[in-house]
């Protein structure tokens, strides 16, 4: 009993110290979206559904939840964003060349069809994206493509 004591106050002194790790937060001013809008021209619809389920970890500004702030969440959260813009940012889509930015499409409605977005651990929290949904946002990807695709 006296070890299992010590074990967890142990386990608790350490919880408390990686609370003075914050990593670095994914939080510029503005969100910015508005080239990779104007090139691939969602519908409100599916801008709104960008914005509530894709842009948190893959533009330049995360919407951060209050339980990111706690260790070790705010490690495990801060990785997938960083992960997640490292594949694709729309923040910086402007430097993406026109293959890139079709491939990207393509992954995107991939990614989709195959249920890997958004992130499962991430509709745990904000919740899932329905048929519906998925379907507008693969409609729209796949006209997006239009314009970027070798001819
Ligand atoms: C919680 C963070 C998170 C959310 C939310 C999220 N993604 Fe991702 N995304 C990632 C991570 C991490 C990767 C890289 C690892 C992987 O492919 O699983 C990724 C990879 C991708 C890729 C692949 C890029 C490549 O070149 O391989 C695309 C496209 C993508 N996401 C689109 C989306 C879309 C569309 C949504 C919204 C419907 C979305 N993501 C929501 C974290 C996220």
């Amino acid at each position: 009993m006296k070890v299992v004591k010590k074990v967890l106050i142990g386990l608790l002194i350490i919880l408390g110290l990686l609370q003075f790790y914050r990593p670095e937060k994914n939080n510029a001013n503005l969100r910015e979206v508005t080239a990779f809008e104007k090139e691939t021209k969602p519908s409100a619809e599916v801008k709104a559904l960008l914005s509530a389920n894709c842009y948190d970890c893959h533009s330049n500004k995360t919407e951060y939840p209050w339980y990111a702030e706690i260790a070790p969440v705010s490690l495990w959260i801060g990785h997938h964003i960083e992960e997640g813009n490292e594949h694709f940012n729309v923040s910086k889509w402007n430097s993406y060349s026109d293959k890139k930015k079709d491939h990207k499409l393509e992954e995107l409605i991939e990614e989709l069809e195959e249920g890997k977005m958004p992130l499962d651990s991430y509709t745990w929290l904000h919740g899932e994206i329905t048929p519906q949904e998925k379907e507008a946002l693969i409609a729209w990807a796949k006209k997006a493509r239009g314009a970027f695709e070798i001819q």
